[in-house]
């Protein structure tokens, strides 16, 4: 089996895999990140978004062979205390619901507040298109990005 160098949430790791294994099982049964989650497989439902050299990307459509030597930040690294300016619009907007979809769609709102501080609502209704919440938390996730955005620090 070969072996993949990665770096995951600014951590070094040395993995054993089949080069097709997708990066979401990689993160999940090799290295124990298990808040990214597996909804549909199919790069449908946005439940296993990661940062790929910080932007959003499905980690269940991406093999590990792909991946090396490039930046790969899961919701476990995305702050060191769970306060990353979404995490606490998230908090402040008692956004989940089950939370199964809620690691997916805060990486995707992060994602798009770093490369974009100041969205319309037409950006995050395209940005968070591809994350379905089943709960309907919807309107909640909206008015946390811009809470977040309007915080001036993400
Ligand atoms: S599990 Fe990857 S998009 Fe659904
Ligand atoms: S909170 Fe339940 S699927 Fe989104």
């Amino acid at each position: 089996m070969p072996e993949y160098n990665l770096n995951v949430n600014g951590q070094s790791f040395t993995v054993e895999a089949a080069a097709d294994t997708p990066l979401l099982w990689v993160l999940r049964d090799h290295l124990r990140l298990v808040g990214t989650k597996y909804g549909c497989g199919i790069g449908q439902c946005g439940a296993c978004t990661v940062h790929f050299n910080g932007n959003a990307i499905r980690s269940c459509q991406i093999p590990v062979s792909s991946v090396e030597d490039n930046e790969i930040t899961t919701i476990e690294g995305l702050s060191e205390n769970g306060d990353h300016p979404v995490q606490q619009a998230w908090l402040e907007h008692d956004v989940p619901q089950c939370g199964y979809c809620q690691a997916g769609q805060i990486m995707s709102a992060a994602s798009l507040l770093k490369n974009k501080p100041s969205p319309s609502d037409k950006e995050i209704e395209n940005a968070m298109n591809g994350n379905i919440c089943r709960c309907g938390t919807y309107t909640r996730i909206k008015a946390a990005i811009k809470t977040a955005s309007n915080s001036g620090i993400v």
